[in-house]
């Protein structure tokens, strides 16, 4: 069983660049199908959920050209407009592909969508959506069966803002007769970002990261090529590292204004968190201090997915911190696990009472999600003593080699191969 290997108590210090985004890649690869010419993605992750989507454009038929971070995708040759029930198991994600198949060949026939386990994840808004567009859309054995000739832009009001709902509406709408309206859509920069890359395929979307979008259809759109945006959620969590570890580090390529919420719980924490000519700077070199609540909110609040490394962060903070998880209903499954490391909370339904330890120490841990896998992480490096972690295809579902990455700038990690 592979494992990653820590040796904690070292401050981090040097330089990160943040990899892209790995939930705007997503979506943009799957948006590569809605035509027939060659689209080229440049800073593409080397991640596995990258790895699942190649997988799936290649299985429809599109041909693709990998080069370091680039994606080349020709969707010219595209013969099937079905996902393997065993391809849209791994991941989430694989919903978004529902669209963009429609879209482009009328016809789609996907299984039920996977992920990790912090939730029910269901897809209701996004069947909801597709059906009020004029999909016909029959649920058997656990596939998707859905047909429509012509998508129709309407007015499409989401109960929730649910990004991934978001995106399969915008995907749906590029190329549908008339006009689409989402109203109480997701604002994340994911979404901006796959706008973006829409627009230079020649559609015309108006308000991304707004609550209120609009989509006119066009009839055809053409390849394009476009840089995704760096991963927020992994810059946060390398600046929670530093934190952690009472380390100065800079990361290249973060954007701050798509991190507020987390800069700002950080500098109350007692991050001093500046930009600089070379990128966004963090320096820790005292015991962080607790704070009142964290809720996780849709964007711009605090994110879910910065929920699980924030708490290994307040796990060892001078005083006692509460989290309140309102977006996923199963998302504390890292607190089994950093108790395991000498840890002291206490979850109640969806909130979660963190007592501030002074030092965590090693154990032996495993990851059940990706982002919770990565909160054992920053755990372990802050720890006194050797922690070896378990479940590392969790971790590498949203991070760049982790291990490589924080051992260039000192920390005492590695992977063990069995
Ligand atoms: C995206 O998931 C991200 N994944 C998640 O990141 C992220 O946590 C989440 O958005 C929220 O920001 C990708 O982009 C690949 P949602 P998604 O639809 O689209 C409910 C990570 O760690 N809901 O906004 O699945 C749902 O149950 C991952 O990188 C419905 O009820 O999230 C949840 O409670 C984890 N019906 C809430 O909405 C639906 O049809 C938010 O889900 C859809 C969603």
């Amino acid at each position: 069983m592979n494992k990653i290997v820590v040796e904690g108590g070292v401050p981090i210090s040097g330089e990160i660049t943040v990899q892209g985004a790995k939930n705007a890649v997503l979506p943009i690869l799957a948006a590569t199908v809605l035509t027939d010419s060659c689209s080229i993605i440049h800073n593409c992750p080397r991640l596995r959920d990258v790895e699942k989507t190649v997988q799936i454009l290649t299985d429809l038929g599109c041909n693709i050209k990998r080069c370091g971070g680039d994606i080349e995708v020709d969707a010219s040759g595209m013969k099937d407009c079905g996902i393997d029930e065993r391809l849209m198991r791994e991941m989430r994600s694989s919903i978004i592909f529902l669209g963009a198949i429609l879209s482009r060949c009328g016809a789609a026939e996907v299984g039920m969508p996977g992920g990790c386990p912090i939730g029910l994840r269901p897809i209701d808004l996004h069947l909801k959506a597709l059906r009020k567009m004029g999909a016909s859309i029959c649920e058997d054995h656990g596939y998707l069966k859905c047909e429509c000739s012509r998508l129709k832009g309407c007015s499409i009001h989401l109960d929730f803002p649910s990004v991934g709902a978001t995106e399969n509406v915008m995907l749906a709408a590029v190329r549908a007769d008339g006009e689409t309206h989402i109203t109480n859509a997701a604002r994340e920069p994911e979404i901006i970002d796959l706008a973006g890359f829409l627009n230079k395929m020649g559609a015309r979307i108006r308000g991304a990261g707004s609550s209120m979008v609009t989509i006119e259809g066009v009839p055809l759109l053409h390849g394009a090529e476009y840089a995704v945006m760096p991963d927020r959620i992994v810059a946060e969590t390398y600046l929670i590292a530093a934190m952690m570890t009472g380390g100065e580090l800079v990361l290249r390529a973060a954007v701050p204004s798509h991190m507020q919420a987390v800069i700002s719980a950080l500098a109350e924490m007692g991050g001093r968190i500046e930009k600089s000519h070379s990128g966004l700077c963090i320096k820790c070199h005292r015991r962080p201090g607790s704070i009142h609540i964290i809720k996780t909110m849709p964007y711009p609040g605090f994110p879910t997915d910065a929920q699980s490394p924030f708490m290994a962060l307040a796990s060892i903070a001078d005083g006692t911190s509460v989290f309140v998880e309102n977006i996923f209903e199963n998302r504390f499954r890292h607190v089994d696990e950093l108790v395991r490391m000498g840890a002291d909370i206490k979850v109640e339904g969806r909130s979660a009472v963190v007592r501030g330890v002074r030092s965590l120490c090693g154990a032996n841990v495993c990851a059940e999600e990706l982002r919770g896998g990565a909160a054992l992480v920053l755990a372990a490096m802050a720890a006194e003593g050797r922690t070896e972690i378990t479940g590392t295809e969790f971790i590498d579902r949203g991070y760049e080699d982790i291990e490589g990455t924080l051992s260039r700038c000192g920390i005492k990690i590695k992977r063990v191969i069995n």
